[in-house]
């Protein structure tokens, strides 16, 4: 007879409509391999699509990833260039997966820094995927502050002499996607880093030690455990 029941099914999902991850620590699981950091973000390209897959998998519908920030251009080129090189390889690579499991994609930042060919196969990825169901958010030269100056900027150019927060809300990056309900960091870090600053407001934050690449299924299962404890009222009682 068996003492302990092995544990295999997913978790409760049906209260997350939206899970983010800040993706940290590929340079150092890389330095600490002896291996240049470059090949930490190649390994980390790799998780994210597992994760992402192991998200729509258990049900979660709306995925945002923080590839890149508006920060990240200020490392050194040989970093930066493996990057773009990696975002090259991967973003064609990836979105046949997410077609075939109906997932949108859509970038979250100012796509006009990045080298033409990624800058149209970012559009090319978000005109095919336009109708489909699920989201996928990538954020890509992205910062929160950023983003609020960029909405609030098209409200001025529309015309407008008072805002409210539904007129910010509709012109972030993020569109129509729910506000996250989990936002996962990785790597030990316990800072938001100009990630989704609107829309966090609400969101449960989830910090693990454990370094972005070697993040798996049973992590985000108990991320999302962690979360399914947490009473949330939203600033109510
Ligand atoms: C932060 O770790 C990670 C990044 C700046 C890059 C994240 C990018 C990927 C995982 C590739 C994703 C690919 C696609 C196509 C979306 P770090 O380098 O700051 O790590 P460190 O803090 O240990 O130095």
């Amino acid at each position: 007879m068996k003492l302990f029941k092995k544990k295999t099914s997913a978790p409760d999902t049906s209260k997350i409509k939206h899970i983010a991850f800040i993706m940290d620590g590929n340079g150092r699981w890389a330095t600490r391999r002896g291996m240049p950091r470059e090949y930490g973000h190649t390994v980390g390209a790799k998780v994210f699509r597992r994760i992402v897959e192991y998200c729509s998998d258990i049900g979660i519908n709306c995925v945002t990833v923080y590839a890149f920030s508006t920060e990240n251009w200020k490392r050194p080129e040989k970093e930066v260039s493996a990057l773009m090189e990696l975002f090259r390889v991967y973003l064609k690579d990836a979105v046949a997966t997410m077609m075939k499991r109906d997932i949108r994609i859509v970038f979250l930042g100012d796509k006009s820094l990045f080298p033409e060919d990624i800058r149209e196969t970012m559009l090319g990825i978000e005109r095919d995927s336009i109708n489909n169901k699920n989201r996928l958010n990538i954020a890509m030269n992205y910062g929160g502050r950023d983003e609020i100056v960029h909405a609030v900027n098209e409200l001025i150019a529309e015309g407008k002499k008072e805002i409210c927060e539904e007129d910010i809300t509709s012109h972030l990056y993020t569109l129509d996607a729910p506000m996250p309900d989990l936002i996962v960091r990785t790597a030990g870090e316990i800072r938001t880093s100009n990630f989704l600053m609107w829309q966090s407001a609400y969101s449960e934050y989830y910090f693990t030690d454990k370094l972005w690449p070697d993040l798996n299924e049973r992590d985000v299962d108990e991320a999302v455990c962690v979360f399914n404890r947490r009473k949330r009222n939203f600033g109510g009682v």
